[in-house]
C-alpha cells in the first residue's frame, strides 16, 4: 500500500481523530511496524546468521538519509538520538580552553546540556543568544552578527525549528555569517527532518533523532558531520565499531584481532558498538513514504492544514506564534490562549475529544503531518472550542 497525502490508511491503529503530536514521538506506519517485526522474526529463525542482512540494510538507510540532507552517505553517523549526536560531537572536538560556545535561549535542553558539561570539562565559555522570535528574525541575525564580530565563538548551536515556537531558522544565513566569522554551526534538526527541507551545505554538523517527524521509532537517529570537520575530530567516543575494518577479525580467519586499525576519520566514528536493528529497519520503512512524497510537497501539505487551523483558532480568540513568512514556517502551529485560560487546562480538556496536542513550554502546539487531512480540522476546532467552554467557566463557591 502506498503512502497518500491526507490517509491514515497506513496508521489503521490510531485511536484519536486527529493526531497532531508528531513533533513530539509520530505514530509508526504499518511498513515501519512490519519492518521492525521482519528483524525480530529472522533474528529468531537465523541468530547471528542474521546480523549480515541488518549491517546491509543500515548502509542502505545510510544512503537514503544522505539523499533526504543532501549529504554524501559516508558523512552520515547513526546514533540513538539526537542528544548524543551533540554529546558525540561535543566530546570529539578538539577544543582550546577558553574557547566559546554560542547556544541559544528557548532551546530545547538536548542542544544546551551537552555544550555545558563540554565546558565544564574543557574550560570553555558558554554564552546564550537571546530566543529569536518570527517578527524579530532579521535584527535577531544582525545580532548575530555583531555578537561574533566583537566576540569570537568557536561554535553556534542551534535547532533547524524551534521546538515551542515552530519557528524554522535561517540554517542557510546562520551558516554564512558562521563561516564569515571563522565559527562552527551545529544544527539539531529534529523538529526539521521530514517535514521542512533542509540541506547541509554550510552546516558543520547536524543530528537529528528518528521519532518525530521521520517516523522511525525512538533510539534510532542520524548525525551528520562536515568531512573537513570530521577529519579534525577527536575520537573520544570511538569504540570497537569505530576502527576500519572493525569486523574483519570477526568473519575472516585468524591473525586479524588487532587494537592498532585506525579510527575513521569520518562521521561514523561515532559508532561505538551493536546498533539497534530493529529500530533502523523502521526507521528506513518509515522514510520510503517522506522520500517518495517529498519534503517540499509535504511542508506544503502540511501548511496547508495549518493555514486553516490557525485561522479558525484565531477567530477563537487564540494568539498564534506562527512566522507569517513562508521561508520560517515549519509543521509546528503554537498558540497561546485567550486571556485568563490556563493552558493546562485547556489542554486536560481537549484530551478527551481525541485531539492530542501537546504543551511545550506552556504553547498549544499543534503538528500534523502527511497523513493528516484538512476534513478533521473540523473535529478539532470543535474539541478546542468546547474545552474553552469547559475551562473558562466561573468556578463557584
Ligand atoms: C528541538 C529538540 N531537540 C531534541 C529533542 C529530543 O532529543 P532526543 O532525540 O535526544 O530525545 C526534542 C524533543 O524531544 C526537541 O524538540
Amino acid at each position: 500500500m502506498k503512502a497518500e497525502l491526507g490517509s491514515r490508511a497506513l496508521f489503521p491503529d490510531l485511536e484519536v481523530r486527529a493526531y497532531l503530536n508528531h513533533a513530539a514521538i509520530s505514530p509508526p506506519s504499518l511498513p515501519a511496524r512490519r519492518a521492525a517485526q521482519a528483524v525480530l522474526d529472522d533474528y529468531a529463525r537465523r541468530g547471528a546468521h542474521a546480523f549480515r542482512r541488518f549491517l546491509d540494510q543500515r548502509e542502505r538507510l545510510r544512503g537514503k538519509l544522505a539523499l533526504l540532507l543532501g549529504a554524501r552517505a559516508e558523512d552520515i553517523a547513526f546514533v540513538p538520538n539526537t542528544t548524543r549526536g551533540v554529546t558525540d560531537v561535543a566530546l570529539c572536538i578538539p577544543w582550546r580552553r577558553g574557547e566559546r560556545i554560542l547556544c541559544i535561549e528557548g532551546e530545547f535542553p538536548a542542544n544546551v546540556t551537552p555544550w555545558q558539561r563540554a565546558a565544564d570539562l574543557f574550560g570553555l565559555e558558554l554564552a546564550f543568544l537571546p530566543q529569536p522570535t518570527a517578527a524579530g528574525l532579521e535584527a535577531w541575525l544582525a545580532g548575530l552578527v555583531t555578537e561574533l564580530a566583537a566576540r569570537p565563538a568557536r561554535l553556534l548551536a542551534t535547532s533547524a525549528v524551534q521546538f515551542q515556537t515552530g519557528l524554522r531558522m535561517p540554517i542557510d544565513r546562520m551558516g554564512a555569517v558562521c563561516a564569515a566569522a571563522g565559527a562552527e554551526l551545529f544544527v539539531d534538526a529534529i523538529q526539521a527532518c521530514g517535514v521542512v527541507p533542509i540541506d547541509v551545505t554550510g552546516v558543520s554538523y547536524l543530528t537529528c533523532g528518528g521519532h518525530k517527524w521521520l517516523m522511525g521509532p525512538e533510539g534510532a537517529g542520524l548525525l551528520y558531520v562536515a568531512p573537513e570537520r570530521a577529519a579534525a575530530l577527536e575520537p573520544n567516543v570511538a569504540g570497537w565499531l569505530g576502527h576500519e575494518d572493525a569486523l574483519s577479525f570477526l568473519f575472516e580467519g585468524p591473525g586479524r584481532l588487532r587494537y592498532d586499525r585506525p579510527i575513521r576519520r569520518r562521521a561514523a566514528l561515532v559508532e561505538g558498538g551493536a546498533y539497534n536493528s530493529v529500530g533502523y529497519a523502521a526507521l528506513e520503512a518509515a522514510l520510503d513514504p517522506l522520500l517518495e512524497l517529498g519534503v517540499e510537497t509535504i511542508h506544503r501539505h502540511v501548511n496547508g492544514y495549518l493555514d486553516v487551523l490557525e485561522a479558525e483558532l484565531c477567530a477563537l480568540g487564540f494568539s498564534s506564534a506562527r512566522a507569517r513568512a513562508a521561508t520560517a514556517r515549519s509543521g509546528i502551529l503554537s498558540v497561546r490562549p485567550p486571556p485568563g485560560v490556563d493552558v493546562i487546562a485547556l489542554h486536560r480538556a481537549i484530551d478527551p475529544a481525541r485531539v492530542a496536542c501537546t504543551t511545550p513550554d506552556g504553547w498549544l502546539r499543534f503538528a500534523p503531518h502527511w497523513p493528516n487531512a484538512t476534513h478533521e480540522i473540523g473535529d478539532v476546532v470543535a474539541a478546542v472550542r468546547d474545552a474553552l467552554q469547559v475551562t473558562k467557566r466561573p468556578t463557584t463557591g
